[in-house]
C-alpha cells in the first residue's frame, strides 16, 4: 500500500474485534512514531501503550465512557515532556505528538489495522490509570486494533474552501 492509499483508507474506527494486535505489527506502528519529525528534533514525546484488558476498560471509562475502546487491541497515550512555545507562538508538544500519532495511524492502515483519535478524555483519570507524572502533558489517546466495521467515509470540505494561493483568500 502506498501513502496515498493509506491516507484514503484511514478512518476513525469505533468498533473493534476483541483481538490482540501481534507484537510485530504493534512494533511497526510504534516505529512509525519514532521516525516522525519533531521541532528541533527534540523527540520529547512519550507513548504509553495499554494492552491489558482491565487497563483498557478503565481508559474507556476515563474517555467519557467511549465503550468501543475496551475492545481495541491497544490504547496508546501520546504524551509530551516539553512545555516550550515556539517562536511562532504555538506549543511544540501537541504538534509533535499529533504528527507522531498520525504516522502511527497511517502505518496501522497499511497493516490492516484501524485507529481512532481520542480527544474526549479526562486527563487526570488517564494520568492516574497509567501512572503518568504530573509534569507530563497527556495530549491525545489513540485506539488501535482490528476493525469490526467497514470504513465510513466522512465528508470533507471542497479544496477551494480550505486552500488559497499567494494571499489569504477566504
Ligand atoms: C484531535 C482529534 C480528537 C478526536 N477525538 C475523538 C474522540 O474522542 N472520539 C471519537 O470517536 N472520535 C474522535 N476523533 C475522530 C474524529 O471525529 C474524526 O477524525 C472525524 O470525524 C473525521 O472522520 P475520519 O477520521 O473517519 O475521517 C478525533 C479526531 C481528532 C483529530
Amino acid at each position: 500500500m502506498d501513502v496515498s492509499e493509506a491516507i484514503r483508507k484511514r478512518y476513525s474506527c469505533r468498533a473493534y474485534q476483541d483481538r490482540v494486535v501481534e507484537q510485530e505489527k504493534l512494533a511497526t506502528v510504534l516505529e512509525a512514531a519514532r521516525l516522525a519529525p519533531s521541532a528541533k528534533n527534540l523527540q520529547d514525546w512519550r507513548f504509553v501503550v495499554a494492552t491489558d484488558r482491565n487497563t483498557k476498560a478503565k481508559l474507556a471509562e476515563a474517555a467519557n465512557n467511549q465503550s468501543f475502546l475496551k475492545n481495541a487491541g491497544a490504547i496508546i497515550a501520546g504524551c509530551s515532556v516539553n512545555k516550550e512555545v515556539m517562536r511562532c507562538g504555538q506549543a511544540l508538544g501537541p504538534i509533535d505528538v499529533a504528527i507522531a500519532l498520525e504516522h502511527m495511524a497511517l502505518q496501522a492502515t497499511e497493516l490492516g489495522l484501524a485507529t481512532c483519535w481520542i480527544g474526549s478524555f479526562y486527563p487526570e483519570k488517564v494520568r492516574a490509570i497509567l501512572g503518568i507524572p504530573e509534569d507530563v502533558a497527556i495530549i491525545e489517546l489513540m485506539a488501535l486494533g482490528y476493525p469490526a466495521e467497514a470504513q465510513k467515509q466522512q465528508k470533507r470540505e471542497p479544496i477551494e474552501h480550505i486552500i488559497s494561493y499567494e494571499v489569504w483568500g477566504f
